[in-house]
């Protein structure tokens, strides 16, 4: 249950991007529109109408640049291309048009820390052209063996040989892609180029994919070990590793002020970079501190953790304390890395009623929220069996890793079959489980995770505490988080119970205006799985 709220104005004093709401679209999966299985740009712009309507304020598309898709794109071969199977600049410009018509701004994926091996650029590098130097190439060990311990990702180590060059060349994902040597001004040069072709084309921001991995030590120093986690199984040599040398170059912060220099010629543009490893805050905080580097960064607090609890959030939080001169962090609870949050965080049963309680609490954090397709369904990680897996990650450690197939399925937009994604054979199958939670069947009930998911970002709108307001946290017990989102004119009190056990209302609520009750939480009660909103003016 909603009050109803008014729409304010918007303060032209704070940037577009500050609090909005972000959504993810990965374009293999989101909907085909040539029959041939895979998700394209003109199935986006086709769906843009959901889009608007969940009430986010922009999108972020994972790449559909020229790639050879051994990494389903996060492998570019032409930074200034649209791969065919995601149609053509035409369909690009169209879909812009059409997102900046129903008001989304568009986000795109650029990926600076690697090229597909078949990228231009490598080519003219293995040839040791003038580019000899825009990939990272060592010397074997006077034994033949690779230059440092350094490990890939995606298990097994991060040098390949290459006969031409007779020497290794550096990748910290699969082979296929090598590391660019991003110290280098001319690999940087040619990076803002490509920045600069989108935004002429009008984009509004970018995700940076992996932008800690974009610079490696010179002297390619070993890594250390890293210190045992209890209870953390390690599945491939890359977690063994505390990895200080093979990634998290302090020279990072001079390329983030260059993109921010060019991105400021264009006006509003958001950046945001994705950083992991063991000390993604230390380096989000550096890329994004002050006014001449990067707007935002994220990382993996919740994309990985197995269970969502208020300590988990309140940390997170502290993180960003709201200090001046510190950078504004986004979260994402989900995205086409990550299981589904939903398969994590609570047992089957429970998933509709959890669903929209970490709905609820993603869209009451301080920060830019970014939900991932599929995600106001309320959608389930897919179990995808072995002989039909498509990611090389999951393929190799089958079945170890948890897939990142079962996360990339195709949207469900009808409960038939194909899900209303495809004519043809979609690349990935549907699930039963999933098509049952079809966006017209949501649409069609009275109560379901899409509307919840609406009137969610309809309050976020409404209510700029929820956008822009301090965070102060009131409670963080084993099951109760309870806080408070302040601006001069209001509060805005968010209270969850996480657990399963009812419990009392922590906090005085007298005089508060109820915003949302979640799975039946009230003023004074919050029964297990619930959540309840209000709001004090002044
Ligand atoms: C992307 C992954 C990709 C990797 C390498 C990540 O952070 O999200 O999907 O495999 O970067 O580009
Ligand atoms: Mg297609």
């Amino acid at each position: 249950m909603l009050a109803p709220h008014p729409v304010p104005s918007a303060n032209p004093a704070v940037p577009w991007w500050r609090g909005a709401a972000i959504y993810q679209i990965y374009p293999r999966s989101f909907q085909d529109s040539n029959g041939d299985g895979v998700g394209d740009l003109a199935g986006i712009t086709r769906r843009l109408d959901h889009v608007a309507d969940l009430g986010v304020d922009a999108i972020w598309i994972s790449p559909f640049f020229t790639s050879p898709m051994k990494d389903f794109g996060y492998d570019i071969s032409d930074y200034c291309a649209v791969d065919p199977v995601f149609g053509t600049l035409a369909d690009f410009d169209a879909l812009v048009a059409r997102a900046h018509h129903l008001g989304l701004k568009v986000l795109i994926d650029q990926v600076y820390a690697h090229t597909s091996d078949q990228h231009e650029w490598f080519a003219d590098s293995r040839a040791t052209s003038d580019k000899a130097d825009w990939y990272v190439w060592a010397d074997p060990k006077a034994d033949g063996t690779p230059p440092s311990n350094w490990q890939s990702v995606f298990g097994g180590p991060a040098w390949t040989w290459d006969a031409r060059r007779c020497q290794y060349y550096l990748h910290t994902f699969l082979k296929e892609q090598p590391q660019l040597n991003v110290h280098n001004v001319a690999v940087q040069d040619a990076l803002l180029d490509v920045a600069k072709f989108w935004l002429d084309r009008g984009v509004d921001g970018f995700r940076l994919d992996a932008l800690n991995h974009a610079m490696a030590d010179p002297l390619l120093r070993d890594n250390p070990p890293a210190p045992e986690v209890p209870g953390q199984r390690r599945t491939r040599p890359f977690d063994y590793q505390d990895k200080v040398h093979s990634q998290s170059q302090p020279e990072m912060v001079y390329f983030t002020e260059r993109l921010r220099g060019l991105a400021n010629e264009y006006g509003a543009v958001f950046t945001m970079a994705e950083v992991g490893g063991s000390n993604a805050l230390e380096e989000m905080k550096a890329f994004t501190l002050g006014e001449n580097r990067l707007d935002s960064a994220y990382g993996f607090d919740f994309l990985y953790a197995p269970a969502l609890t208020p300590d988990l959030v309140a940390t997170a939080m502290a993180e960003w304390p709201g200090d001046s001169g510190e950078g504004w962090p986004s979260w994402a609870f989900e995205n086409h890395d990550a299981p589904r949050a939903v398969s994590r965080w609570c047992a089957a049963e429970d998933i509709d009623n959890f669903a929209s309680l970490k709905m609820a609490l993603l869209l009451c954090l301080r920060g830019n929220p970014i939900l991932y397709q599929g995600e106001e369904l309320g959608l389930e990680q897919d179990d995808i069996p072995f002989h039909l897996l498509q990611d090389p990650e999951a393929i190799a450690n089958w079945p170890l890793t948890l897939s990142r197939d079962g996360a990339r399925t195709p949207f469900p937009w009808t409960d038939d079959e194909r899900g209303g994604f495809t004519t043809g054979t979609p690349w990935l199958p549907l699930s039963p489980a999933n098509r049952a939670r079809a966006a017209v069947v949501q649409s069609a009930a009275p109560f379901s995770m899409l509307k919840a998911t609406r009137r969610l970002l309809a309050l976020r709108r409404a209510h700029a505490e929820l956008r822009l307001g301090r965070f102060e946290l009131l409670e963080a017990t084993q099951n109760l988080l309870v806080f408070r989102r302040t601006l001069p004119q209001g509060a805005v009190l968010c209270a969850f119970n996480l657990g399963q056990v009812d419990a009392a209302m922590p906090v005085d609520t007298a005089g508060m205006t109820l915003l949302a009750s979640i799975n039946g939480g009230d003023s004074s009660e919050l029964p297990g799985l619930s959540a309840w909103i209000g709001r004090t003016a002044g």
